[in-house]
């Protein structure tokens, strides 16, 4: 099968589309014709080798798995042993296996980390959903507790999890305000914020406005500014970071927010995503009702996905990027 590999570290140079075995499946695993695969932040990281102190995990002097990508929507090929909510043939979504393989023509995918793809979707945008979709929900439902009638402010409103966090907290009730650049303020209120702030012209943290939960996929605003825009018992989830710390990139941050964080009344939540079936169902129930629907940037052919985690790499990306793969399947 065609997969886009790397042999070492490095930036989006070290990424080759090459012809590799199929990956073989687990007892509980499916194995995914991959029809579209997600491009997310950490795939970057990943073939960077950021942060270091995560090589012991990503594989110390090269990356274990070689193939790039997670997030993945297909057909289903073949199934374990032990699989018994798919058969083949069946249209999917999900999560390759941790830390690669969806950048390719087939992944192996745990039964687990798989859904079937929302009907209401076509594959580009069903594969734009896990990851940037599951940290959303995470971080809004599960940490956020987020209510109707509660202020809520997305820092990064137009990107991949800013995008599904904007339309997550409005299908929870909540009064949204959305964080962006000039460009996107149009974008980020036709996906339904009541309040959109342009970073370019208005600091948030120093409005007086006060929220109840501050999802901050960023991290370009002091801690402290951001507690001064956190109502006394608001809750702040500091997600974002870039990689400038090439060691422990904003693990620094983290440590400093629960200090600080720890003798206030404002409280803090940090959390590594996990994939999970039932997350996949919500989200699911969310895209079908018609409260979610998955903005995608620009999508990619599989040839390309340098240039499409160079995009991503950027920062800038509006909404999800994605990877097409053809895999000999005419859409
Ligand atoms: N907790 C976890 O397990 C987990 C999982 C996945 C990802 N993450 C992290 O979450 C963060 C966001 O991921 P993502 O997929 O949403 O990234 P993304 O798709 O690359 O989005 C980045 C967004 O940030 C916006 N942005 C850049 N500078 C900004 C500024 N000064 N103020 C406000 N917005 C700004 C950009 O909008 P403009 O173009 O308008 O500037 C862009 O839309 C990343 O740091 C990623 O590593 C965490």
């Amino acid at each position: 099968m065609k997969a886009i590999v790397q042999a070492k570290y490095g930036t989006s140079e070290v990424l080759d589309l090459r012809d590799i075995a199929k990956p073989e499946i687990g007892d509980s695993e499916v194995l995914v014709r991959v029809r579209a695969a997600g491009v997310n932040p950490g795939d970057w990281a990943i073939m960077g080798g950021l942060p270091y102190i995560a090589r012991p995990v990503y594989g110390l002097g090269k990356p274990k798995n070689r193939v790039r990508g997670t997030d993945v929507a297909g057909q289903v090929e073949a199934i374990g042993g032990a699989v018994t909510r798919f058969r083949p043939g069946d249209e999917v979504f999900g999560s390759s296996r941790q830390l690669g393989g969806a950048f390719a023509e087939y992944a192996a995918v745990s039964e687990d980390a798989l859904a079937p793809k929302p009907t209401n979707l076509t594959f580009e945008q069903a594969a734009a959903v896990p990851m940037a979709g599951y940290v959303a929900l995470q971080a809004l439902r599960d940490h956020g507790k987020v209510k109707a009638g509660q202020r809520v402010l997305v820092n990064g409103a137009s990107g991949g999890i800013g995008t599904f966090a904007v339309q997550i907290a409005k299908s929870f009730g909540a009064d949204v305000t959305g964080v962006t650049s000039t460009r996107n303020v149009d974008m980020v209120r036709s996906l339904g914020a009541d309040h959109v702030i342009d970073y370019t012209k208005e600091n948030f943290t120093r409005t007086g406005q006060r929220y109840d939960f501050i999802l901050d996929n960023v991290a370009n605003h002091s801690l402290s500014d951001l507690r001064r825009a956190l109502a006394p018992q608001g809750m702040l989830v500091p997600n974002g970071g870039g990689f400038d710390h090439r060691w422990i990139a904003s693990g620094g941050r983290l440590i400093s927010a629960k200090v600080s964080f720890a003798f206030v009344s404002q409280s803090l939540a940090t959390f590594i995503v996990s994939p999970k079936q039932e997350n996949l169902v919500v989200l699911t129930e969310l895209i079908e009702s018609g409260k979610v629907t998955p903005v995608i940037d620009r999508t990619y052919p599989l040839s390309e996905t340098r240039q499409a985690i160079d995009h991503v790499g950027r920062g800038h990306a509006r909404g999800k990027v994605v990877v097409t793969v053809s895999n000999g399947v005419t859409s």
